[in-house]
């Protein structure tokens, strides 16, 4: 029995945590591993925070035990048989070793207890499908099926059999999403099983192409893995029109460059922005994202495109810039700034967002009350004329915006 030397390389609580598992489940007559993300990132001494836990026995049961001897929040999910201790920041999900049947393509599998080989074989790739026991007395032992140890060592992701991508085809998407974050590729078998299934990806949900393509978005490779999944020919899966392009290119890299707040809501609106409205229509409804706020988000970067023109002329009024952008969310307003290649239009986009939006009049509609206006749409058009004059340098303090008031009221 050889040790892999995995264990002592657990973060110190997350080291205790194992060890514990191991000893509660061994009282108990069970077994307990460490399995999937966390096995391939320590021995790739990648940083670990997430834990998953499979065990040969009542998986809720032993976390009961776990959080009474660790004083760790429990989450216990009934439906799934699984559960989730809260330790610190660390989350250790706990799951009885499965064994699932695929029914039809794309539907989520039929799942019943089975042995550890049951559990690794049903997995989506090599490297995500080894295990390390935590309990004694074959406690940091390997156990790797699938040749997940040489792949890792070769840099090769690989499905564990030829229908991997037919029984989930969300698989597609993971494999790019692995192999951008590791700096690995695919095999060749895998690829070629890859290009040939591509169609599976009509059987996912919205929900799971959502979830999937967001995690594309998280990810620090976020700009290669969509240009290799365009490549390979998932984005056009996801909406024909939805591909890699020089353009996106460039848009990333400005954004990586500036000191604008990276979020997957910025990095969608990059993607999509060069689809039509009626591409992004479907796009948003083929992703379940109608309604939500990367619709808003897109639809508005779509609007703000045909202002372009506008907004690039040279000379323009800080306050017609203002009232052009004025009510755009400002990561709609960036993802038009990454793409713009005028100068005059990244500097106006930029002024806006970096000072004219923080613009406010010393006046406010309560205080022109007191100075004898009445509540209504005059004293509105008043107070956007008194910011207009604020962006424009025409009035710059509270006795000059007094004087254009009483000139604007007649009073
Ligand atoms: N898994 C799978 N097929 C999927 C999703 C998950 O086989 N469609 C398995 C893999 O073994 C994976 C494990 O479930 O390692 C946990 O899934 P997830 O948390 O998504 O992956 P991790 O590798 O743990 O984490 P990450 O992708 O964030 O590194």
């Amino acid at each position: 029995m050889q040790r892999a030397g995995l264990i002592e390389r657990l973060h110190p609580p997350l080291l205790n945590l194992a060890l514990t598992a191991g000893k509660l489940a061994a009282k108990s007559g069970i077994r307990a591993y460490l399995v999937g993300g966390i096995v391939r990132d320590l021995m790739l001494g990648r940083p670990c925070v997430d834990v998953d836990l499979a065990i040969e026995g009542d998986a809720v049961k032993l976390a009961g035990q776990m959080a009474q001897k660790l004083g760790a929040r429990l989450t216990v999910h009934k439906a799934f048989g699984t559960a989730s201790l809260k330790i610190d920041d660390f989350n250790v999900d706990m799951a009885t070793c499965r064994s699932e049947i695929y029914r039809c393509p794309g539907a989520l599998p039929l799942v019943s207890p089975g042995a550890l080989q049951d559990d690794l074989k049903r997995r989506d790739f090599s490297i995500n499908a080894m295990a390390v026991s935590v309990n004694a007395p074959d406690r940091d032992v390997l156990t790797d099926f699938f040749g997940g140890r040489r792949d890792l060592s070769q840099g090769l992701i690989r499905v564990l059999h030829n229908i991997s991508f037919q029984d989930d085809a969300t698989r597609m998407m993971r494999a790019v999403r692995y192999e951008q974050r590791l700096g690995f590729k695919l095999e060749r078998g895998t690829a070629r099983l890859l290009k040939r299934n591509l169609d599976m990806l009509d059987t996912i949900s919205g929900d799971r192409l959502k979830n999937e393509l967001l995690l594309w978005l998280k990810e620090e490779s976020c700009p290669a893995i969509l240009r290799r999944a365009s490549r390979l020919g998932i984005t056009g899966k996801l909406h024909p029109a939805l591909r890699w392009q020089r353009t996106m290119r460039s848009a990333f890299r400005r954004a990586y460059a500036s000191n604008i707040v990276k979020t997957p809501h910025l990095f969608f609106c990059l993607l999509v922005y060069n689809l039509n409205e009626e591409q992004l229509y479907k796009l948003l409804a083929r992703l379940n994202l109608t309604g939500s706020r990367l619709d808003l988000l897109s639809n508005q970067s779509l609007e703000l495109r045909k202002k372009c023109r506008e907004l690039a002329k040279p000379g323009l009024k800080r306050s017609k810039i203002y009232s052009t952008l004025h009510g755009y969310d400002s990561i709609s307003i960036q993802t038009i700034c990454c793409y713009a290649v005028i100068p005059t239009l990244r500097s106006n986009l930029a002024l806006y967002l970096k000072e004219l939006r923080q613009v406010k009049t010393s006046l406010d509609g309560n205080e022109l009350m007191k100075m004898g206006l009445r509540e209504g749409p005059r004293l509105g058009a008043i107070l956007n004329k008194l910011l207009a004059a604020r962006l424009d340098g025409a009035v710059q303090s509270k006795s000059d915006e007094i004087k254009l008031v009483r000139r604007l009221a007649g009073l």
